[in-house]
């Protein structure tokens, strides 16, 4: 019997993980000591209230023989599919089809999952710093190459450097990438990609026959009319592009479960249809997301759940601005933040990203994320998540700024 080797590879923790482990560790020599967290994107805000009701009416008609349902479609309901299209697509004059959603229990499943319709000798394109999952994803598939721990780079993927130089948007790569995954609002820099910057991305993929994975899962987050909540906003992206989007940031689903992913039609590559491809993976390897969960996501799209939805958000943005400023008054130059919910500053001169994590963890019980954990073009930045308690901001800045001696 022979394991899968690549996992053998992978270094350390995933790194939320590693962040969880040095905090507990921090917790329990401290127990007295009041943790803040602005670390991990997890929400803190309570479901809406037209979201629990409509999940509390879902598990009423669970208990009732008339009503109960077994086995749901694989690739969700049609109530749910149909009410995406309507809502994120048709009214923003997109031509996506329910037959092209696939509902899930969330993007971070989906973002690992999707590689299955992928071979090992595919050239895989990420930015640096990303959303860990993407890299180790491909490097449990064995489409990664081997880890150099020097440069903390993988041997066959091609990264694509973000820096304050780029605006933290990556150009074209002169190489040919086979799959690209690309993230925008960013997680983790709050960068957002113009239509121009898209569109060069759509024609790359379109010349080199390449696949973009286009993550919105912080599209709810924009707020400048000019910047594309979709890929599918960019002509000819239908031909090239698989796009994944999250309830857990839109409307509170991190705990609930609840993504979905859009494969359309008119994408196809070697012949095949990338479309039935992930049908028939889906088909055969997931049973569906929860009816009671489809339901509660359906509910995010009445007029209730739009206002309270929209709600949450605002707090969260306000937050980001609040965090924006409390950092700048702490002598940090910050970035992100506008148009999405994660700041990125730079750590004080002299400082390494997780000596200022250790720092602000140790001096301040303030948990942010070191940026070299997203990728050595993270190193020298810290990020911060506005979906913290809006009402312990406050004195998360104000113990920041103490610890930086400001
Ligand atoms: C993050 O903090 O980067 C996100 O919460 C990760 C995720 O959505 O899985």
């Amino acid at each position: 019997m022979k394991v899968n080797e690549n996992y053998a590879k992978i270094p350390g923790s995933y790194l939320f993980s590693e962040i969880a482990r040095r905090v507990a560790a921090f917790s329990s020599a401290y127990p007295r000591r009041e943790i803040i967290s602005l670390g991990i994107g997890d929400v803190t805000l309570p479901l809406p209230p037209a979201v629990i009701e409509a999940m509390q009416k879902a598990v009423a008609e669970m208990g009732e023989a008339a009503t109960f349902r077994g086995y749901g479609p694989e690739q969700g309901y049609a109530f749910l599919r149909e009410t995406i299209v309507e809502h994120d697509f048709a009214a923003h004059g997109i031509g996506i089809t329910p037959d092209e959603v696939f509902i899930s229990d969330g993007a971070k499943s989906d973002c690992g999952n999707i590689g299955d319709l992928f071979s090992v000798d595919n050239r895989v394109a990420v930015c640096d710093p990303v959303y860990p999952v993407y890299v180790d994803t491909n490097a449990m598939a064995g489409r990664a190459g081997d880890y150099d721990k020097e440069t903390g780079r993988w041997s066959n993927l091609l990264y694509l450097p973000c820096m304050k130089e780029n605006g933290f948007v990556p150009k074209v790569p002169q190489e040919k990438a086979d799959v690209i995954y690309l993230c925008f609002p960013n997680n983790p820099t709050g960068a957002v990609a113009t239509r121009e910057q898209l569109t060069e991305w759509v024609d790359y993929a379109l010349y080199n026959n390449a696949i973009i994975l286009f993550d919105a899962a912080y599209e709810a987050f924009i707020t400048d009319p000019a910047i594309p909540h979709s890929i599918y906003e960019i002509p000819g992206a239908e031909h090239c592009a698989i796009e994944l989007r999250s309830f857990s940031k839109t409307a509170g689903f991190t705990g609930t479960r609840c993504g979905y992913t859009v494969v359309p039609n008119a994408l196809e590559r070697d012949g095949q249809s990338l479309r039935a491809m992930w049908n028939r993976r889906q088909s055969t390897k997931f049973n569906g997301t929860a009816y009671i969960v489809q339901r509660a996501a359906e509910a995010v799209y009445t007029p209730e759940g739009q206002a309270q939805t929209r709600a949450n958000i605002e707090i969260y943005r306000n937050n980001a601005e609040q965090i924006r400023r409390g950092l700048e008054g702490a002598g940090l130059t910050v970035h992100g933040g506008k148009n999405a919910p994660y700041i990125w500053a730079e750590t004080p001169a002299g400082m390494g990203s997780w000596e200022t994590f250790d720092l602000l963890l140790h001096e301040a019980g303030v948990v942010t994320t070191p940026g070299v954990g997203f990728g050595p073009c993270g190193e020298g930045y810290i990020r911060l998540s506005s979906f913290g308690d809006p009402k312990k901001l406050p004195t998360a800045l104000m113990r920041i700024r103490a610890a930086l001696g400001k």
